[in-house]
């Protein structure tokens, strides 16, 4: 059975009643706009404004909203099959991204998981990290190196590592798996490693390396590839068997 059409008005009221929308208050909601079409940059509203979208549905749609060449792969996939399951099935469109991944990532980086969103590709590296120590029989690594002023997701693992004060970690205390902190570099781009970053490096190496099974960080927005940080780390950890978690 069909449900009865509401007006904008009424349909915003059931929302503000009934949808819990992220990162807001159940009991006291924030406001929300009803959008009846994007195109480009723009959002259109119900009431005719129209919005430029700064930040592209939170990164989701980087080239614009409706992109022809977008919209003709997903109707054209559409006609074929909406979704198949992975487990024991394959498909033409994986293995062709499978094929563009391997081909831009650095040699080594060779094997492909896909993952729905940016929070379970956390959960699924972090569990292939562990996994990895506990096949190599170091039970005991199973704990993360991650840098403070981070964020990684809001499932749990990815909610570990993100920064303990802006993360949320008080809010579930007691829950949340104790990771290690690094204090997020100050070193500048290219520059030699300065001493504060190269004592946290160290004391933190030095007091953690046997329980880390993992480092995770954000190089694009913590600290680039190039700098001197990030090779750092990368020799202190292969040194030690710590898996470098780096990802955009
Ligand atoms: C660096 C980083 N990691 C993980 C995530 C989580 O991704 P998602 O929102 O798709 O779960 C985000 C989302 O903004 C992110 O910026």
């Amino acid at each position: 059975m069909s449900l009865p059409t509401l007006s904008t008005d009424a349909s915003i009221q059931f929302d503000q009643e009934h949808i819990w929308h992220p990162y807001t208050s159940m009991i006291n909601p924030s406001p929300v706009y009803m959008v009846t079409e994007a195109k480009g940059v723009y959002i259109t509203l119900a009431d005719g404004r129209q919005l430029i979208d700064g930040m592209a549905s939170w990164w989701s749609v980087i080239h614009g909203y409706q992109h022809p060449r977008l919209n003709d792969a997903a109707k054209k996939q559409l006609d074929q099959f909406s979704h198949v399951m992975f487990g024991g099935l394959t498909h033409q469109p994986a293995i062709d991204l499978a094929r563009r991944l391997v081909d831009i990532t650095p040699e080594g980086l060779d094997r492909v998981f896909f993952a729905d969103s940016g929070s379970v590709s956390v959960e699924v590296a972090i569990k292939m990290a562990i996994q990895y120590q506990q096949a190599k029989g170091q039970l005991e690594k199973h704990r993360l190196i991650s840098l403070r002023c981070g964020y990684h997701g809001d499932t749990f693992a990815a909610m570990s590592v993100c920064d303990p004060v802006t993360g949320m970690h008080q809010l579930f205390q007691g829950t949340l798996k104790q990771q290690i902190f690094l204090p997020a570099p100050v070193t500048p781009w290219q520059e030699a490693i300065c001493e504060e970053d190269l004592t946290a490096l160290e004391n933190t190496f030095t007091a953690h390396h046997h329980e880390v099974a993992a480092l995770i960080l954000e190089p694009v927005v913590q600290a680039p590839v190039e700098c001197v940080f990030i090779q750092l780390i990368t020799y202190v950890m292969s040194a030690d068997s710590v898996i470098n978690m780096m990802y955009c």
